[in-house]
């Protein structure tokens, strides 16, 4: 390399370290109008500004969580006025349930980012949702920490009106298969069972007519009979009569023994002999799990044979449904375990019934198949418990 040039990229250099170092106050810009000043308090302000204007809460904390500056946002999401913030401690603005999430952030020794959601006091006992984000810092030589608070609470509303939205969408479709499955069950399937049995009764006089006309009559009794059994088998599929009434492993052997009589693949079910009722909802979630994930299979999975296996375990229910097929692609398994799958809505139906009882799914999946795994508390009875699911 020329000398000229090292020499200039050593100096460049030189520049950019001081700059990093602080050594530098300002740079001086030679320009057509002349040389201009960058002074780095310059920075600093436009920084202030920043912080000042962002849409969250900024503020550094001591160790024990004493405020040492906060910007005006803060304030607001505490609708207090900004004086009273400054000088105060954090976690006295925190819920007591929820102080520990705080503290032990602060006392987090691996010094990384770390986040938590914690609930604020505002004044006439509001509480607002905030997420936190906690960066460590050495200001001037003291350890302290740099805040960023975010307000939850439009955030939370809408989740709550999208879960409710959800909830409702899930007991209209169950009430719609309800009201199906009555309708085929009351209507179509009772008139078709009268037509077998007519056409029946023609047969027994059949002697009486031309033959052409016998061998219609045969195909006529078949055809209705065939119509008669997919029909029940489709009623069924709809709305299991056993679940309300005889319960959950009644329901669902009697299921898996239906869709073994077809050509899919071939269910062994593992359901524990003394497993008591359970609360109607809970029974009703877990048979809609269980055949959300057979069609699946059936659809899906290309597997020959799947696996239904329920246990019992300290107050909760699990229950898993395994393949032995394709699996799921890495990117479509992430996005079906985080709720951000754009496509179908059997898994997040799944998703969304156990959010409901208030318990846990999860998919796992490779080249040698996929399991579903549920684990669902078991509540005491409700009052709604025993009604038809
Ligand atoms: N057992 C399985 N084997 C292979 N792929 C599956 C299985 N279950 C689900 N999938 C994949 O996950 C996707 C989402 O499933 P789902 O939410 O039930 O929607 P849909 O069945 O209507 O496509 C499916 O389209 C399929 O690609
Ligand atoms: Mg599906």
């Amino acid at each position: 390399m020329p000398r000229k040039l090292q020499e200039c990229l050593d100096a460049a250099e030189e520049t950019l370290r001081a700059l990093r170092s602080g050594e530098v106050d300002a740079i001086v810009a030679s320009g057509p109008e002349g040389d201009r000043v960058y002074t780095l308090k310059g920075a600093d302000e436009a920084y202030r500004i920043m912080v000042q204007n962002m849409a969250e809460g900024a503020l550094t904390v001591a160790p024990d969580g004493l405020i040492l500056f906060s910007n005006e946002k803060l304030a607001s999401i505490l609708a207090i006025p900004h004086e009273r913030v400054i000088g105060s401690s954090f976690h006295d603005f925190i819920v007591p349930e929820d102080t520990d999430i705080f503290s032990a952030l602060l006392t987090d020794e691996s010094g990384a980012r770390a986040k938590c959601e914690v609930r604020l006091k505002a004044p006439g006992g509001a509480l607002v949702p905030v997420s936190l984000s906690v960066n460590r810092l050495v200001l001037d030589g003291i350890d302290c920490f740099c805040v960023i608070v975010a307000d939850l609470t439009d955030q939370k509303r809408n989740e709550e009106v999208l879960h409710a939205l959800s909830n409702r969408l899930l007991q209209l479709h169950d009430e719609e298969r309800r009201r199906i499955a009555r309708g085929l069950h009351d209507g179509a399937l009772q008139r078709l069972a009268a037509l077998e049995f007519k056409l029946d009764l023609v047969g027994q006089r059949s002697s009486k007519l031309p033959p052409a006309a016998r061998r219609i009559l045969t195909e006529c009794l078949d055809l209705v009979g065939e119509c008669c059994e997919d029909l029940s088998h489709l009623v069924y599929l709809i709305q299991p009569p056993l679940l309300a009434e005889q319960g959950l492993g009644s329901a669902l052997r009697s299921y898996v023994n239906g869709f073994n009589r077809r050509l899919g693949p071939q269910v062994s079910l593992s359901f524990p002999s003394r497993l008591s009722r359970l609360p109607v909802d809970l029974e009703t979630t877990l048979f809609r799990i269980a055949q959300e994930a057979l069609s699946n299979i059936e659809s899906h999975s290309g597997s020959a044979t799947a696996e239904i296996l329920f246990r019992r375990k300290d107050g909760e229910i699990l229950l898993e449904v395994a393949d032995h097929g394709c699996g799921i692609s890495t990117e479509m398994l992430k996005q079906l375990n985080s709720g951000r799958a754009l496509s179908g809505i059997g898994i997040a139906g799944i998703r969304e019934r156990v959010r409901l009882l208030g318990g846990l799914m999860k998919i796992c999946s490779n080249s040698d198949g996929t399991t579903v795994r549920v684990k669902l508390p078991i509540k005491p009875p409700t009052r709604h418990d025993g009604q038809a699911a």
